[in-house]
């Protein structure tokens, strides 16, 4: 995620669970002229295996360039963009600007996959608009997919010919571009391409999975054979140690306790024992100087870099009278300011 998934945050993740990574997405246009902003997106280490880097364009020559490039890099999955909805990527055509012209999209991903020897993943949306969410003929509006016979779900279909163009597993956002973030995410058609059954290749599921509840019922329902969490991981990576603790009644699957270095909630038996508010908080403080390191040790930038996620984070979410104390941590500059008022807020909201 944009501005969110560095390998400050990506290390978080990882160290509470996460079974991938993937970093922000990467412009191929950005990356195939060399700039620096964007070539340092690429900074991935082993101890976050298995990462996936994400790239996004609108023209097959520029992706498959920027793909080669990417593979330098040795990431363990080069992931495609194909689901971006804002107007600055959509509107120019890439993104989820992609789901309005299908043949380009095959084009672009048949043009990775042929360019490197690394697995290509993609990552989607259910369709353009509600139009989409309507079962048609030859919804793709290409002769090759026509199935005469049935109505298809547009994104049932677009899985297939994602499929054949050599992509190793799909994600799919419920949502439409229309939509946005607005309203909930729609599973069923996530569930509908799971049951295709001419798709083998694994299905990821994403949109609204925020809690470990939700995570299990998604598994369940869904039958999908991953989950993708985003926005609820904001300024709480232990989500996903919450979450597999919940899944599969053992704690921290494919977390080595040994390398766990602050105190970690634990899970037994589907027990879920979370963290208490100053754990929670020495986490974000960690985020907050891992932050200031991945900015070249510039305090201010770090912590404006880190600021979004205890900006979400559901530690100070429902505390009584807490507007000006959040106001000050909004606004605080230096680490000293930040670790004293999160001090503060342990030592009156918090309760061990
Ligand atoms: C700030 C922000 C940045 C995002 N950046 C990306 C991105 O770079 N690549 C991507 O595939 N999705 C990106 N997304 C979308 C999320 O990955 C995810 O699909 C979406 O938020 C729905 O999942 P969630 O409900 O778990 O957040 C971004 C979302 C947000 C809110």
């Amino acid at each position: 995620m944009e501005d969110v998934t560095d390998p400050a945050f990506r290390a978080l993740c990882k160290r509470y669970g996460a079974d991938r990574v993937y970093t922000e997405f990467v412009n191929a246009d950005a990356l195939v002229r060399d700039i620096a902003s964007t070539t340092r997106k690429l900074t991935i280490s082993d101890a976050e295996r298995p990462v996936a880097i994400q790239i996004y364009g609108r023209e097959p020559e520029a992706m498959r360039d920027a793909a080669i490039i990417v593979e330098q890099a040795r990431p363990d999955f080069i992931d495609i963009n194909f689901g971006c909805p804002v107007k600055k990527v959509a509107g120019k055509g890439a993104g989820a600007g992609l789901l309005k012209d299908v043949p380009k999209m095959l084009e672009i991903t048949r043009a990775v996959v042929n360019a490197v020897h690394t697995p290509v993943t993609a990552k989607t949306r259910l369709g353009w608009d509600e139009k989409d969410l309507i079962p048609r003929v030859n919804p793709l509006g290409i002769s090759e997919y026509r199935n005469i016979d049935n109505s298809e779900y547009f994104i049932v279909s677009l899985a297939e010919a994602l499929q054949d163009c050599g992509i190793t597993e799909l994600a799919i956002h419920g949502r439409t571009r229309s939509q946005m973030y607005r309203g909930e995410a729609d599973w069923t058609l996530i569930g509908e391409v799971k049951n295709n059954p001419r798709i083998h290749i694994p299905i990821i599921g994403n949109g609204d999975v925020c809690t470990p509840e939700r995570a299990r019922e998604c598994f369940d329902r869904y039958g999908v054979d991953a989950i993708m969490v985003g926005r609820a991981t904001f300024g709480a990576p232990w989500l996903f140690a919450e979450m597999k603790a919940g899944l599969d009644n053992s704690i921290y699957r494919s977390v080595d306790i040994s390398e766990i270095s602050l105190p970690c909630g634990e899970g037994r038996g589907g027990v879920i024992i979370p963290l208490s508010m100053s754990e929670k908080v020495a986490v974000l403080k960690e985020h907050v100087l891992a932050s200031i390191a991945w900015c070249g040790n510039d305090e201010r930038k770090g912590i404006i870099h880190s600021r979004r996620h205890f900006a979400a984070s559901p530690v100070f979410k429902g505390l009584d009278n807490f507007k000006q104390t959040r106001i000050a941590l909004l606004r605080a500059e230096t680490v000293e300011e930040v670790f004293a008022i999160m001090d503060s807020i342990v030592a009156q909201w918090g309760n061990g």
